[in-house]
């Protein structure tokens, strides 16, 4: 990967209008989002409760971009064959609540479905690397998981650093996206990442001009 490749933005459904979300989904694919980003939390590893496969499922139906989901629930590995059975094109678990990351990363490769990893804030970056070389994407998170709408955390810059100097070093090709508070000002601080996942900026403001504003980050 080069740093030419151009940015992506994943929309975040979290902000939508939960009531109409197909027309908020479509709202997002003509303002020129790439991924949809969707957040499953179950109560348990963080304090909120979101959607299941069921929801994914019907989302699915009506997506015409790949669905991004962000797993933030614990053991995964029990849930994850719901997930790709509701059409996930992207999945990513949290490294400190999967048993065995690598069964799933196998599993999602048996089943051509992208495999990504994540990590709470407090966890070090370096927790990821035994699985850089099993996945296609790394999400940094700027903000404790579980909400939308907080504040971007930027001493969690630095992780996206070290992804891109590993990806270089091994020679590998994950994507590196970022989610937490992402804005036109915070996004600056991450112009070393790929995909830029935004929910408030997005949902909130107008959904083309945000977009726009992210994917024209100065890549220096
Ligand atoms: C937080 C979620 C984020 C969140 C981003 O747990 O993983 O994807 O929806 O929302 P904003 O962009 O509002 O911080
Ligand atoms: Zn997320």
């Amino acid at each position: 990967m080069t740093l030419a490749q151009p940015k992506k933005v994943a929309p975040s459904i979290l902000a939508a209008d939960f009531a109409n979300l197909a027309a908020e989904i479509k709202r997002v694919e003509l303002a020129g989002a790439d991924y949809l980003h969707v957040d499953v939390m179950d109560g348990h590893f963080v304090p909120n409760l979101t959607i299941g496969p069921r929801v994914v499922s019907a989302i699915k139906k009506v997506a015409q971009i790949p669905l991004d989901v962000h797993l933030m629930i614990e053991n995964p590995d029990r849930w994850i064959e719901d997930y790709v059975a509701a059409g996930s094109d992207i999945v990513t678990v949290h490294v400190e609540a999967a048993k065995n990351p690598r069964d799933i990363f196998q599993y999602l490769k048996k089943k051509n479905v992208k495999s990504g990893i994540t990590l709470r804030p407090k966890t070090p970056v370096e927790d990821l690397y035994q699985y850089l070389n099993d996945v296609d994407l790394v999400l940094v998170m700027t903000v404790e998981p579980g909400f939308g709408g907080q504040s971007f955390m930027e001493d969690q810059v630095a992780k996206i650093s070290w992804l891109r100097d590993q990806r270089q070093k091994l020679g590998l090709n994950y994507e590196i996206e970022v989610d937490g508070g992402i804005n036109q000002i915070t996004v600056k601080k991450c112009f070393e990442a790929d995909v830029f996942v935004a929910g408030t900026y997005i949902f909130k403001n107008d959904p083309a001009a945000a977009i726009q504003s992210l994917k024209a980050v100065p890549t220096h």
